[in-house]
Formats: structure tokens, sequence, C-alpha cells
């Protein structure tokens, strides 16, 4: 039995609320969609909290870490902090270097949506403004996060006024261990051939590497620690994983396992790229759950998305959302026991 219920309100309009069943358990906000906490069990049908999260969801807006965002209206980089659309030039904030990260200073992390409930969840809604952070066109963005026997599903539906880029994605860092060791010995399994390669600014750069041989190699199930700190030219750019997975087929994309607690959780996506990041520049944020910032690698974060810098790279950049135009996407995460 699904049970969707309002759990506080606050008087600047900030809601939580809670999504749970017989094995899992969600709690979420309407302030940039966040999902907050997924309470599962483990093999011994013991319940631990296996997302990361703040200590206040309002410090979303001094930090860097987007932990269980929403992340809109571009997730990841654009390059120089500008594009081109129709001819025209737009000129975005350069939050992350000369680069524009995660769609600007004050992106979709951080705004409050009006919000219905559902069946078997919750409905965000929220209109963005012509030129909201830079970006043309007003998009009316609907999110709905739904509970499903074994997961979380998430759907993406928008539209817009005039032609403009889109890219939306949540931003969760899983622990499967519920925070009792890093995430090194974790397992991955990735079904993709390539990965998009970044440059030092951990932006996306046009080329494609080959997973095969390669630290970035998650055909089979591998050790995120094992080959974290290979002397590897794209691990040191990104002082860790932090890469655009090109995925191959349209189900289960993603699986990351936990041996100890006999977690597992797979990733299914309708975009063609997952982020893998180990949480490398994690440290030194705002306060996590238990009253202190967290460490590097205390989680790693599935993004599923479409290709980062798509809007420089891709001859037919599969961001661009042309006026009238429905953008629908779905990821769901699936929670099970092994
Ligand atoms: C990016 C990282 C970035 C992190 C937090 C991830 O999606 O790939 O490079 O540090 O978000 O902003």
């Amino acid at each position: 039995m699904t049970e969707i219920k309002q759990i506080e309100e606050k008087e600047n309009g900030i809601c939580f609320f809670e999504m749970k069943n017989d094995n899992i358990r969600v709690i979420t906000t309407n302030l940039g969609c966040h999902i907050l906490s997924i309470f599962t069990k483990d093999r011994a049908g013991q319940e631990a909290d296996i997302l990361l999260g703040f200590e206040n969801v309002e410090d979303c807006e001094k930090d860097g870490s987007y932990m269980g965002a929403l992340v809109g209206r571009v997730a990841n980089r654009i390059a120089d902090a500008k594009f081109q659309l129709n001819g025209e030039t737009y000129e975005l904030a350069a939050n992350n270097g000369k680069n524009h990260l995660h769609g600007g200073l004050h992106g979709w992390n951080q705004k409050l949506f009006q919000y219905e409930q559902l069946e078997d969840g919750i409905r965000f809604c929220y209109v963005s403004p012509d030129m909201e952070e830079g970006y043309p066109g007003s998009v009316f963005l609907k999110v709905s996060y739904r509970l499903k026997e074994e997961g979380l599903e998430m759907e993406y539906e928008a539209v817009s006024d005039q032609d403009t880029i889109l890219n939306i994605t949540n931003h969760p860092y899983f622990n499967l261990s519920g925070g009792q060791d890093k995430i090194y010995h974790h397992q991955l399994r990735m079904k993709a051939d390539q990965i998009a390669c970044v440059d030092e600014n951990c932006c996306a750069n046009g080329e494609f590497l080959d997973v095969a041989g390669t630290p970035f190699d998650f055909r089979d199930f591998h050790e995120i620690g094992e080959r974290i700190h290979e002397d590897h030219e794209q691990i040191r750019h990104a002082g860790g994983y932090d890469h655009s997975y090109l995925v191959s087929e349209t189900l289960d994309q993603a699986v990351l396992y936990d041996p100890k607690s006999g977690r597992k959780l797979t990733v299914s996506t309708t975009l063609p790229c997952i982020q893998v990041y180990t949480a490398n520049f994690l440290a030194g944020g705002c306060n996590g759950k238990h009253g202190k910032p967290y460490e590097n690698r205390d989680g790693v974060a599935l993004e599923a998305q479409f290709l980062p810098n798509s809007i420089h790279i891709e001859k037919e950049p599969r961001v661009i959302l042309r006026k009238g135009e429905q953008y629908h996407a779905v990821t769901s995460y699936r929670f099970e026991v092994e």
C-alpha cells in the first residue's frame, strides 16, 4: 500500500512530503524538488537512509553539491557560459570557473514549486520565466515523483513558448551502506561502451572514449574504488569519476550494489546518458544530515541526462527544445536486496 502525505509546512511555503510503502520511504520537498531521504531495508531487514542530503535544505542556495536536487534548466556544464540558438548568443552565469553549471546562480534547485498530490506520488509544477538565468523562453515544467512497489520514478514534462535548451536531471548521491562506509566497495555496472571525455575543468569536450581496457569499463561489475586512483588522464581531470556514460540500452542501464548490506539499486532511463560522479569535490560544503559536512566519496551520484555540453558538441543538439514541443523523460531508481 502506498501512502502519500504532507508532513510539514513552513511559513515560507516550503513543504515536506513522505511517500512510503512496505519497502521504501522517501522524503521530498517542493523547494527545488529535492529528494531528501530514501529509506530502504538491508539484507537483515534493517532500514537506513541511503541518500545524502542537507541538514537544512534551504542551504542549497549557498552549496554547490546539488544533493538530491532537481537540476535545470541545463544540467552539467555549458562551455564558456554561453551558447547560440537561432543565430542569437545567450550569455549565462559563469558559476563554475569560466563555465556555466547546473542551471546557474539560482537554478531550479532553489525554486519553490507548486504541488499536487497524486494517487501514488507528488507532482511539482513551476513556470520558469523567459530569460530566467539567461535562458530564452518561458518553460512550463512538471516534475512527478511516483512511488512504485520497488522504487521511485521521476517523470519530467516541459513545454516552452520559444525555442530553448533543456536538460533536466535529479542529482541524488547514494550510499547503499547507509553512511557506514565510503563508496569504494560499492560495485557498479554500466551498460555503456563509451564515456564523454572532459577537459581539466570537467567540461565535456566533444571527445569520446571507448571504455574497453580503461578504468572506465564497468560493463561488468567492478568496485568503484578498484581503479579510481589509476593514472589515467580522464581520472586526473576529474579527481575520480565525473563522466557521462553513453548508455546503450533502454532499461537497467546502471546497477549499484553494496555486497555488505545487500542493497542493490538499478537505474533505468529514457535519456541517453548517465553521469557517474563519485563526489570528488563534496567536502567542505554545508552540513549534511549528521550535522557536519560530508567528505569526498561519501556517496556516488547517478544522474540521467542528455549529453553534457550538448549544445557545443552535438551536430543536432538533443537539448534543443523547440517552441511548443513536448519535453518528456522518465528515470526510475529501483531498490532491491540480494
Ligand atoms: C558534476 C560535478 C559537480 C557536481 C556538483 C555533478 O553533476 O558532474 O562535476 O561537481 O555535479 O555540482
